[in-house]
């Protein structure tokens, strides 16, 4: 079936969707959040930081505690796993917070969306919730930001999402803002790409947590009416 074939009825969450959305949102973001730990453990081993510490500390050992050699390496890889283990998982934390999985929008869906400045539109095809997306306020009064866009695995690259972007648009539209923008990591290209191919172009960048060698940024991207 073509996309203009397919029936895709985009309209405001209720009560009854809200399984399927938090549902499809887990899916969605255990598959994000695996991809973020294979590219920052990538980055860690690519990183001087990684040498040197691979290197100094069994050196550190043999020098100070006169250890011998093989001594020396096994304690200095365990004592680098253990502390970076450590710090990552402090990373992860901070990371797991900024990245909304504790919003207040997310512990009560129907509640925080009931506000008159914010709405929170579900994708249904054939009876099924697809995909998602939230307008909601900024600092701005004339600024809105879109968030929570997701459209779940099995209804990829359909252009649900465009469809969805475009209905957010009309929503911010009719709650009286201006422009809407949006964060998303660089490199979840997908999302980039989409939000291009929608007319937005980036206007800012925010770190939202780092741990030497580690960081997590977002880029701020902005759509004006
Ligand atoms: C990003 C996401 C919302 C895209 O949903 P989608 O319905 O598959 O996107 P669409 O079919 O509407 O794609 C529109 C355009 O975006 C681009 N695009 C979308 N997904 C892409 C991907 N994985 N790789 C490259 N380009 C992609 C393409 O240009 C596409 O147009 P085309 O299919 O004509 O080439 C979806 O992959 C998703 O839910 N990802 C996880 C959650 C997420 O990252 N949300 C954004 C957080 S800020």
């Amino acid at each position: 079936m073509s996309r203009e074939e397919e029936k895709v009825v985009i309209r405001a969450m209720r009560p009854g969707d809200v399984e399927a959305v938090l549902a499809g949102r887990r899916e969605v973001m255990w598959k994000l959040e695996k991809e973020e730990i294979i590219s920052q453990l990538f980055l860690f081993i690519h990183h001087p930081y990684f040498f040197m510490l691979v290197f100094l500390t069994p050196l550190l050992l043999y020098y100070f505690l006169q250890m011998g050699v093989g001594a020396c390496l096994v304690s200095g890889t365990g004592l680098v796993v253990v502390v970076e283990g450590f710090r990552f998982l402090l990373f992860w934390r901070n990371f797991r917070d900024g990245y909304g999985a504790k919003e207040p929008d997310i512990l009560n869906l129907v509640h925080y969306y009931s506000h008159t400045r914010r709405s929170f539109l579900v994708a249904v095809v054939e009876g099924e919730v697809a995909g998602t997306v939230a307008v909601r306020e900024t600092d701005d009064p004339n600024m809105a930001e879109l968030s929570r866009l997701v459209v779940h695995l099995k209804f990829r690259r359909r252009g649900i999402a465009l469809r969805l972007i475009q209905a957010c648009h009309r929503e911010a539209g009719r709650l009286d803002y201006t422009a809407v923008m949006l964060r998303t990591p660089p490199n979840n290209r997908g999302a980039l790409k989409c939000y291009q191919k929608a007319g937005y172009i980036q206007y800012g960048i925010e770190n939202v947590t780092r741990m030497y060698p580690h960081k997590f940024d977002l880029l701020k991207l902005i759509w004006k009416i």
